[in-house]
C-alpha cells in the first residue's frame, strides 16, 4: 500500500485518487467525492471539504446538478410545492449579529399582526390555493404559549386540509409539545452553523449552538416535520464549517432544509461584510438534494434577492419548494432581515402569480398540494 501525506495530492498519479490511503484517509479529488456522494448519499467531513473545494469545477458541478435533478424528478416529478409565508411579528428578543430585526436595531419599525390579520392572510392564501401556511417571526414574548395555541387551533379548525408550519425560534420542549398537540405539523429552525466557534462569532453569548441543536432533536421527537439549514457565506464561514453543516444535516436527517446566501443589513454588526455566493448556494442545493433525496428544499427569497433569476436557478439545481409572501403589504418592508429584500411591494395574488410564472419558466409546475415529505 502506498502512503502519502496531506499536500502531496499533486504528485499522486491521477488514476490513484480514491485508491491511495494516507493517515487513515482515502485521498480524493472532487470528482471522486461527487461520485461517492451519488453512490452512498453520505460523505465524511473531509470528503465534503474536498467536494466544496471543487465548487467551481464545471464537470463536477454538472454531474451533481444532473443527479440532483434526476432525484427530485424521481420523487416529486415536475411538482413544486408552495408555502404561504406569514411574517407575523418583527419583534425579537435575540440579537443575532446578522439579522435586520435583531433586538438591538433601534431603527427597525416594529409590528405585530393581530389574530384577525393572521386569519385574513390565511383566508386570502386559501383562496389562492395554498395548502401550507408558515407562521414566521422573531422570538417575540408577546405571543405566549396560550396565544400561539389558540392561533394554531383556530387556523387548523378553519383550514383542516392545510398544513401549518411554525418558524418562531427556540422554545422549551413543553412549548413545542403544546404547539404540536394544538395541530402544528412542521417547524423550521435553521441551525445557522454547526461549528461552535463560528456560532459564537454570529451570536451573542446568551445564545448557544447546543440549545439550538437540542431544539431540533426535540422537534423531531415530537413528530414534527423538521427543517434545519444555514446561510451560505455568513461572515467568517469556511469550507470546513460548511462541511460540518453537511455532516450535521446528514445526522439529523431533517425533512426540510433551508439554505440561502447571507446578505448584509445596513443596521447590523455585519453591515460591511460581503454577501454569500449564488453559485455556491446552487452547488450546495444539489449536494443536499443528493444527500437527502426526498428533502423539501426551497428556492429562497434570499437567492432571488441576490440574483433576479436566483429562484429559477435554485429549482434547476434541485430545489422543489417556493415560499410566496402572504403577509399584509403594509408590513412587508418592516420584516427586513437583510437589505434589498424582494417581494415587499406586491399583493399576495401577484406574488403567487409571479412565482407560478418563474416555476413554469424553469420547466416545473406549481401545485397546490399540502406537499408533505414523502
Ligand atoms: N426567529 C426564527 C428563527 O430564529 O428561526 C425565524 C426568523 S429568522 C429571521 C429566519 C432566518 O432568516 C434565520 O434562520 C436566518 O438564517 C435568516 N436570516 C437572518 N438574517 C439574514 C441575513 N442577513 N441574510 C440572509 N438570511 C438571514
Ligand atoms: Fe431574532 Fe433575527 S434576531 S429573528
Amino acid at each position: 500500500m502506498m502512503l502519502f501525506h496531506r499536500g502531496q495530492k499533486d504528485v499522486i498519479p491521477e488514476k490513484r485518487f480514491g485508491e491511495v490511503l494516507y493517515e487513515g484517509d482515502i485521498i480524493m479529488d472532487g470528482m471522486c467525492a461527487a461520485k461517492n456522494l451519488i453512490r452512498n448519499h453520505a460523505l465524511t467531513e473531509n470528503e465534503y471539504v474536498t467536494l466544496l473545494e471543487s465548487a467551481s469545477d464545471q464537470e463536477v458541478k454538472n454531474l451533481l446538478k444532473e443527479e440532483a435533478v434526476r432525484l427530485r424528478k424521481q420523487y416529486y416529478g415536475d411538482k413544486v410545492y408552495t408555502r404561504g409565508l406569514i411574517e407575523f411579528t418583527n419583534y425579537c428578543k435575540n440579537n443575532c449579529y446578522y439579522c435586520g430585526i435583531r433586538a438591538g436595531n433601534r431603527n427597525a419599525v416594529r409590528y405585530r399582526l393581530t389574530k384577525e390579520e393572521i386569519m385574513d392572510c390565511c383566508k386570502e392564501g386559501y383562496r389562492l390555493g395554498f395548502h401550507t401556511f408558515v407562521l414566521q417571526g422573531g422570538e417575540d414574548p408577546y405571543y405566549t404559549d396560550e396565544i400561539m395555541v389558540d392561533l394554531i387551533r383556530s387556523i387548523k379548525a378553519e383550514f383542516p386540509d392545510c398544513a401549518l408550519t411554525l418558524s418562531i425560534g427556540e422554545k422549551s420542549y413543553d412549548s413545542y409539545r403544546l404547539f404540536r398537540e394544538a395541530g402544528a405539523d412542521r417547524y423550521l429552525l435553521r441551525h445557522e452553523t454547526a461549528n461552535e466557534t463560528h456560532y459564537r462569532s454570529l451570536h451573542p453569548a446568551a445564545m448557544s449552538l447546543a440549545v439550538r441543536k437540542q431544539c431540533l432533536y426535540d422537534l423531531k421527537t415530537l413528530g414534527y416535520q423538521v427543517g434545519a439549514g444555514f446561510m451560505v457565506g455568513s461572515p467568517g464561514q469556511t469550507l470546513e464549517h460548511m462541511a460540518e453543516d453537511l455532516v450535521f444535516l446528514q445526522e439529523l436527517q431533517p425533512q426540510m432544509v433551508g439554505i440561502g446566501p447571507f446578505i448584509p443589513h445596513h443596521d447590523t454588526v455585519f453591515a460591511e461584510e460581503k454577501a454569500g455566493s449564488v453559485d455556491l448556494t446552487l452547488y450546495l442545493l444539489s449536494v443536499i438534494r443528493i444527500m437527502l433525496p426526498k428533502v423539501l428544499l426551497p428556492a429562497t427569497t434570499a437567492l432571488g434577492t441576490m440574483d433576479p433569476q436566483g429562484r429559477e436557478k435554485g429549482l434547476k439545481a434541485g430545489a422543489n419548494v417556493v415560499m410566496p409572501n402572504l403577509s399584509p403589504v403594509k408590513n412587508r418592508k418592516q420584516y427586513e432581515l437583510y437589505d434589498n429584500k424582494i417581494c415587499t411591494g406586491e399583493e399576495a395574488a401577484q406574488c403567487r402569480g409571479c412565482l407560478a410564472g418563474r416555476v413554469s419558466r424553469a420547466g416545473y409546475r406549481l401545485v397546490t398540494d399540502r406537499g408533505d415529505a414523502v
